[in-house]
């Protein structure tokens, strides 16, 4: 198949997803364009894809599963044929059932994977005392991404008709329980930067003269705590300190990138 352009499509708060599709992208090495459903505003475009797009769709991992919020904007997205690549990005634990479910929702709006992967991301809940893939993606991880990449182009070439795809993974899905918490700011070293609310991709966060969470909206995707500059932002929730414990003891074994061809 002949491919004009990349688009490198993700939903990344942490940004470990963002880096592995950019290095998988350096791999690729055709011109691209970036769709960031991160924030809400995207939600108020609509992005289109044809079949001369090759797509390239990058979601973190939460619960064994693709988060909800990256569910509702991903699957906004029109494709018509599109030769896709799915990506999950998780914290050294387990992807369980994420590929599945990427594949699943964006097979419903017109994407076609031919290959998938799955990489390791510093896990949201990583602190200096409960280090969880600290640092990752590191350069041996962007090393293979960018290795996936390069054969990511030859397959495609070879390519004549996209066939149906598998990827590991079971249907029903595991169920994720809901539960309302959201990171606290200690007011003392607070500066009112705003930095928390600017990078909330639901927005529940507001900063005037004080800052305010809107729990029920939080998803617990820690891109304010990773984000704050004076490490005001911090997680006091007993259930994510003691996970957090349970990840760095139980997860500590480095695990690789896999890759779907
Ligand atoms: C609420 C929540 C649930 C998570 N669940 C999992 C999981 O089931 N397995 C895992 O290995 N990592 C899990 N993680 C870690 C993320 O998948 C990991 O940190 C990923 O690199 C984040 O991607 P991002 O930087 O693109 O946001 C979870 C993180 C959060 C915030």
């Amino acid at each position: 198949m002949k491919i004009k352009r990349v688009k490198l499509i993700y939903y990344s708060p942490t940004g470990t997803s963002e880096k592995t599709v950019k290095a998988i992208q350096q791999g690729i090495g055709i011109d691209y364009d970036i769709v960031d459903l991160t924030l809400p505003s995207s939600e108020s475009k609509n992005y289109t894809f044809d079949s001369s797009d090759l797509a390239v769709i990058a979601a973190p991992v939460y619960s064994g599963r693709i988060p909800t919020v990256a569910v509702k904007r991903i699957s906004k997205l029109k494709a018509s044929n599109t030769p896709t690549v799915l990506i999950v990005v998780y914290g050294n634990r387990e992807f369980e059932d994420a590929l599945l479910e990427l594949k699943n929702i964006t097979k419903a709006n017109g994407f076609r994977a031919f290959a998938a992967g799955a990489f390791i991301g510093e896990h949201s809940f990583d602190t200096p005392k409960t280090p969880i893939a600290t640092g990752r993606p590191d350069t041996e991880d962007i090393k293979k991404a960018k290795e996936f990449g390069e054969k990511l182009k030859e397959k495609i070439e070879k390519i004549e008709k996209l066939d149906d795809f598998s990827v590991p993974g079971n249907y029903p899905y595991r169920e994720v329980k809901s539960s309302t918490r959201s990171p606290v700011t200690n007011p003392d070293t607070c500066i009112l930067c705003g930095m928390c609310a600017r990078v909330c991709p639901t927005g529940c966060v507001t900063v005037s003269d004080a800052v305010e969470t809107d729990s029920s909206n939080c998803t617990a995707c820690t891109a304010c705590v990773k984000n704050c500059p004076t490490g005001a932002r911090h997680w006091d929730n007993e259930g994510v300190l003691k996970a957090a414990i349970w990840l760095s003891t139980d997860y500590a074994k480095r695990k690789e990138p896999e890759i779907f061809l």
